[in-house]
C-alpha cells in the first residue's frame, strides 16, 4: 500500500468518525451556525428517481454524501455497493447525486458533509418515499348458508398509510357499509348477498378497488303458482315460480303421481327460477290438484295449482269447499226429495 492509499484510509476513517460525532447532536438541539439542518424534505414516489442536491463553494477541501451514518461517497468515490446511487458531475460547485428505482428501504435522512478549512458543515435531507395504495390481501369469495356470520377482510399498504372502504353492491342500490379492514356480519340475510367492493387510496394514485361476492343460500320459497282456465283439446300451462339459492329444481305431481316430462303428452320446462308444465291437449281427466315441489340443498316446499276449465271445473272445485254452495245443494236435495212424494 502506498502512501497516498495510506492517507486515504486516514481520511475515511476520520470521515466516518466526524460524520458518526455529527449524527450524535440530538435532534432539537440547535444547529450549529454553518450547518442546514433538515433543510428540505424530498418526497418521490416508489420507483422513480430522487436526486438529492448540495452546493459547495471552491474552499471546500473534502465531501461525502451519507446515508443514515453509511457513507455512500466521499469525493468522487464510491463506498456504496448499490449500483442504483449515482453521483452527479454536473456543476463545479455542486455534489449532488441521484437514487435510481426508488424503494421504501431508502426512506430516511441523507447528510451531504462539506469540510471547508477543517471546519465541518452539513446539509440534511429526508427523503419520503410514497407509495400508491394498493390491496395486498382481499377475502374470497364466500357462499354461505342464511344466518351465518361472515367476515371480509381487505389488507392495503401504502404511504401515506391508505384509507380502506366498504361499499355493497346489490340489484337494490349500493351504500358503504364500513370504513377499515374488516366487515363483520352476523346472522347474514339473502339481502345482504352481492357485491362488496373494497377500496384503498391515499391520494397518490387512483384508487385500488377489488371486489368480494358474498352468496347467501337459503331454501326455496314458491313465489308463484298459476294457470288459466283451459277447455278440453286446448293447449293448458301450469306455472310455478321459487326463489332461491342455490336455484331450486322442480317436481311435478298429481295427487301421488309423479309426473314425468314427455308422458302422456306433457312437458316439463325449468328455466332459472320458474318451472313450466305444458299439457299439450288437455282431456278431462287431465283437469284437477297438481302440486309443485320445489328443492334445493337448503329445503324443500310445494305448492297446488289447479288445473281447470273454463269456468265450469274450477268453480265446482271451488263449490265442493264452500260452505253457502254446500247448504245451497243441500236444499236443492230436500226440496226435490220433497217434491217427489207428490
Ligand atoms: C421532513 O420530514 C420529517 C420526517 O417525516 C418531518 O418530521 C419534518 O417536519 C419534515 N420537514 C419539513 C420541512 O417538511
Ligand atoms: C439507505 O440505508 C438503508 C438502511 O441501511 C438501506 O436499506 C438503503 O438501501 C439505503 N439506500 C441507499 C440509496 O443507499
Ligand atoms: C391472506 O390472509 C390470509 C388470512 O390472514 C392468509 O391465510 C393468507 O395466507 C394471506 N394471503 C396472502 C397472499 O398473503
Ligand atoms: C354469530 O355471532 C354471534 C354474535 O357474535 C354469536 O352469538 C353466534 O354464536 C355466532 N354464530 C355462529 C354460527 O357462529
Ligand atoms: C286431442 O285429443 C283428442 C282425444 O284424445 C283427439 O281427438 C284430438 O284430435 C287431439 N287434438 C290434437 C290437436 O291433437
Ligand atoms: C289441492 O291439494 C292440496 C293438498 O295436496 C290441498 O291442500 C288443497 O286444498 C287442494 N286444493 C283444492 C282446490 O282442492
Ligand atoms: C307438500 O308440503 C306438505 C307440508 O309441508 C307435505 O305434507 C306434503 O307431503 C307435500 N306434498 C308433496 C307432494 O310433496
Amino acid at each position: 500500500m502506498g502512501i497516498t492509499g495510506y492517507f486515504e484510509l486516514q481520511w475515511k476513517c476520520l470521515v466516518v468518525v466526524a460524520l458518526r460525532l455529527l449524527f450524535l447532536v440530538p435532534a432539537g438541539v440547535p444547529a450549529r451556525s454553518g450547518d442546514s439542518y433538515l433543510k428540505d424534505n424530498i418526497t418521490v414516489r416508489q420507483g422513480d428517481s430522487a436526486v438529492l442536491k448540495c452546493s459547495m463553494d471552491n474552499k471546500v477541501s473534502r465531501v461525502a454524501w451519507l446515508n443514515r451514518t453509511t457513507i455512500l461517497f466521499t469525493g468522487n468515490e464510491k463506498w456504496s455497493l448499490d449500483p442504483r446511487v449515482v453521483l452527479l458531475n454536473t456543476a463545479v460547485n455542486e455534489y449532488s447525486i441521484k437514487i435510481l428505482n426508488v424503494n421504501l428501504y431508502d426512506e430516511g435522512p441523507y447528510v451531504c458533509s462539506i469540510l471547508t478549512n477543517k471546519k465541518p458543515e452539513s446539509t440534511k435531507v429526508h427523503l419520503i418515499v410514497q407509495v400508491p395504495a394498493r390491496i395486498v390481501n382481499v377475502s374470497t369469495d364466500v357462499s354461505v348458508n342464511e344466518g351465518s356470520n361472515v367476515s371480509l377482510m381487505c389488507l392495503a399498504i401504502g404511504r401515506p398509510e391508505p384509507s380502506i372502504l366498504w361499499k355493497f353492491r346489490s340489484s337494490k342500490g349500493n351504500r358503504i357499509v364500513t370504513e377499515g379492514e374488516y366487515v363483520e356480519m352476523t346472522g347474514i340475510t339473502k339481502d345482504m348477498s352481492g357485491s362488496y367492493d373494497c377500496i384503498t387510496s391515499n391520494d397518490i394514485s387512483p384508487p385500488d378497488v377489488r371486489t368480494v361476492q358474498v352468496t347467501v343460500n337459503y331454501p326455496p320459497v314458491i313465489s308463484r303458482a298459476r294457470s288459466t282456465g283451459t277447455a278440453v283439446g286446448q293447449k293448458g300451462v301450469l306455472w310455478c315460480e321459487a326463489s332461491a339459492v342455490p336455484l331450486a329444481d322442480f317436481q311435478w305431481f298429481k295427487g301421488e303421481r309423479r309426473i314425468l316430462n314427455g308422458f302422456n303428452g306433457v312437458k316439463i320446462e325449468n328455466k332459472g327460477k320458474q318451472s313450466m308444465l305444458t299439457f299439450f291437449n288437455v282431456s278431462e281427466e287431465d283437469y284437477g290438484n297438481y302440486t309443485c315441489v320445489a328443492i334445493n340443498t337448503l329445503g324443500i316446499t310445494n305448492a297446488s295449482i289447479i288445473l281447470y276449465g273454463p269456468g265450469a271445473i274450477h268453480d265446482v272445485n271451488n263449490a265442493a269447499l264452500s260452505p253457502t254452495c254446500s247448504l245451497l245443494l243441500l236444499t236443492l236435495l230436500l226440496t226435490l226429495s220433497l217434491l217427489s212424494k207428490f
